[in-house]
């Protein structure tokens, strides 16, 4: 069975076909140099239509949060019509696809969310982002919400939240980071983890995956700064309304991982951090 990794330049997209093709108990191929353009309905439909896939695992999307807020067309596009386009040839060509999504289909108000809770997303990131993950058919595909991801930067594209504390306090420069917004951060090596286990057991549905801890930004930094023995001092308090951000973001999107936990086994923060 051939799996095919859509944004295989982007930080995620690129972690995880290196895992997967570096994965030798499997037959798969995996490819990166079909490059499509997911906005393309035309283009989609002439890629597979010369090409076979079992699996097609989405990781393009427009991810500037405050980017998305400047062009909700462009983020419109993007992250919900070519999600119609993808799904389309889903059914069109008989692969089975997996979709990347986030935890900011949520407002953050109470936190720990389980996927039979009701998104209510507060930003035209979370918005688009929601309005994609309903093109899918959740008798056949999986919709796989992550946070915050962390782990080996392969394509080096952008910096990290992770990348911006250990490069900072390494220069020996201070930084701001807020106590008050919470996540559970989520390991790349779980996210090949779980789609590997995925395509195996053909699971469906709705998935969240991140590490067991809720962290805020601050106590995800200070992990950082533990793992490098770096100065945590350099780290300063700061508030998410002190930062103005043309984006809102939400307080607690931290998630609920009983249901991935059924399928992988999710790392701690401290393990995900010390195999980097
Ligand atoms: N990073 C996060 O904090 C975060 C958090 C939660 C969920 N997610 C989700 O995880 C997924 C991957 O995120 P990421 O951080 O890896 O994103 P990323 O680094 O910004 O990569 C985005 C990928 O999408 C591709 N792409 C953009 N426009 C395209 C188009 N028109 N046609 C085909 N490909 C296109 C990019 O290709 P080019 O390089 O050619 O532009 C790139 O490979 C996204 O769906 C995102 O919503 C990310």
């Amino acid at each position: 069975m051939k799996v095919l990794v859509l944004g295989a330049s982007g930080f995620v997209g690129s972690f995880l076909e290196g895992k997967l093709e570096a994965d030798g108990a499997s037959r798969s191929i995996y490819g990166r140099d079909p490059v499509i353009d997911v906005t393309s309905a035309d283009g989609i439909n002439a890629f597979f239509a010369k090409r076979r896939y079992g699996t097609v695992i989405n990781c393009t999307g427009f991810t500037n949060v405050d980017g998305c807020e400047a062009d909700p067309e462009r983020a419109d596009l993007l992250n919900a019509k070519s999600i119609e386009f993808l799904a389309n040839a889903a059914t069109s060509n008989g692969f089975k696809f997996i979709h990347i999504s986030t935890d900011y289909v949520f407002d953050g108000r109470t936190g720990r969310y389980a996927e039979t809770d009701k998104p209510n997303p507060i930003n035209v990131y979370g918005k688009t982002k929601l309005r994609g993950e309903s093109f899918l058919d959740m008798g056949r595909d999986l919709i796989l919400r992550i946070s915050t991801p962390f782990g080996q930067n392969v394509s080096r594209r952008k910096k990290t939240f992770l990348e911006f504390v250990r490069e900072s306090l390494e220069a020996g420069q201070k930084i701001k980071v807020v106590t008050d917004q919470y996540t559970t951060p989520t390991s790349l090596e779980d996210i090949a983890t779980f789609v590997k286990a995925a395509i195996k057991m053909d699971l469906s549905g709705i998935y969240h995956l991140g590490v067991q801890e809720r962290v805020s930004r601050y106590e995800f930094a200070i992990a950082v700064a533990k793992r490098w023995g770096l100065d945590q001092k350099l780290i300063e308090r700061s508030r998410l309304s002190d930062l103005k951000f043309a984006a809102q973001r939400p307080m607690d999107t931290s998630f609920n991982l009983y249901k991935a936990g059924r399928a992988i086994r999710i790392s701690h923060l401290e393990d995900a951090l010390a195999r980097l």
